[in-house]
């Protein structure tokens, strides 16, 4: 059996090794910066680790998938960091900060090419089922990114319309990766739809675990500011839990509606916004729902017809991934 510590190593090393285009510097080096500066890299990890549920040999036929996924991921951070007015991002500066808009906005169009072009070269065997899961789920990236700009404009939304905007966002790039690597692997129809599931149920539990971070956590080992998504108001999960839970809202309208014109004032309306959420206890809640869809996501990955060793190692990945501190 392939072990996780094996398919770290060879997610590192493909990192390593993986060559681009020189010339235009200006296009490609904002490429290579992101994809240097780390990352947790859990979709190749992901894909990797699906494939080896099936198989116990790992063939080169899994590599380019497996970086395509985290190009095409690196793509809608630069793109996200933009949108989102991020200045830090794995603890580095943003490209559109270290360069310009502009070069945030052409480097990410030819990691988005480049990302298509690797996942293209799969085995004709496998492009007709690989290549139109790749196709729908990064326009369904593109729908769920749409929603959440929208989501900023609305005073408040559901939490249904929550779990859609992160499904779309999120989740469907996990979901894809985790049946990508299980088609590639050999794994039945059937047991692919359940690594899907597996996978989307897992992408829930993360954004809303990223989206605890980003109130609760720590920038320096978060990698991105801590706030950001109250000061731009974002419908996080933390706040749609919060206009859930407080039937009157004063406070919270209050707290919202602060100025976020300076520094100062940015970091007085996180602290409101946040003090609200303590005596809302939505903070705990979001703990719980965390472990609330990570159990989901075990109950489909216990359907899968393999044998319970290698299921284990889906379960390690679950724990890995929303206990995470970055
Ligand atoms: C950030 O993804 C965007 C979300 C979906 C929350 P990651 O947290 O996987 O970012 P990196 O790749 O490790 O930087
Ligand atoms: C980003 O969600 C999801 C995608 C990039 C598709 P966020 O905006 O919460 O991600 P971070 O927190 O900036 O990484
Ligand atoms: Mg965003
Ligand atoms: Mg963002
Ligand atoms: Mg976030």
């Amino acid at each position: 059996m392939i072990s996780e510590a094996y398919i770290n190593q060879v997610v590192k090393e493909i990192f390593e090794d993986v060559k681009f285009a020189e010339q235009p510097e200006g296009l490609y080096d904002p490429l290579r910066y992101m994809l240097s500066i780390g990352g947790k890299r859990i979709r190749p990890k992901l894909c990797i680790l699906a494939y080896s549920i099936f198989r116990d040999d790992l063939y080169d036929v899994i590599v380019e998938p497996a970086l395509a996924l985290e190009i095409f991921h690196s793509f809608t951070l630069i793109h996200d960091d933009i949108m989102d007015r991020s200045e830090l991002r794995r603890g580095q500066p943003t490209v559109w900060k270290k360069w310009d808009e502009d070069t945030a906005i052409l480097s990410g169009d030819v990691m988005n090419i480049e990302s298509f072009r690797r996942m293209a070269s799969v085995p004709v065997k496998y492009l007709g089922t690989v290549l139109p899961l790749f196709v729908s789920t990064a326009a369904q990236v593109c729908e769920g990114q749409q929603l959440d700009l929208e989501f900023e404009k609305l005073p408040q939304v559901s939490m249904g319309g929550y779990m859609k905007m992160i499904g779309l966002k999120t989740a469907v790039l996990l979901a894809c990766c985790a049946k990508i690597g299980a088609i590639i692997g050999g794994a039945s129809a059937q047991d692919a739809e359940f690594m899907y599931e597996y996978g989307y149920q897992l992408g829930l539990a993360f954004q809303v675990s990223d989206d605890y971070l980003d109130t609760y956590g720590d920038e320096a080992v978060f990698g991105k500011p801590i706030g950001g998504d109250i000061v731009n108001n974002k419908k996080s999960w933390l706040l749609t839990r919060a206009r859930e839970k407080d039937e009157d809202g004063g406070e919270l309208n209050e707290a919202m509606a602060m100025p976020v014109g300076t520094e100062a004032e940015r970091k007085a309306k996180v602290r409101a916004v946040k003090s609200v959420y303590n005596a809302l206890g939505v903070d705990k809640d979001a703990i719980e729902e965390i472990s609330r869809l990570t159990s989901l996501a075990m109950e489909s990955a216990l359907k899968v017809s393999v044998s319970s060793v290698r299921i284990e190692m889906l379960r390690r990945f679950a724990e890995s991934l929303v206990g995470r501190s970055i």
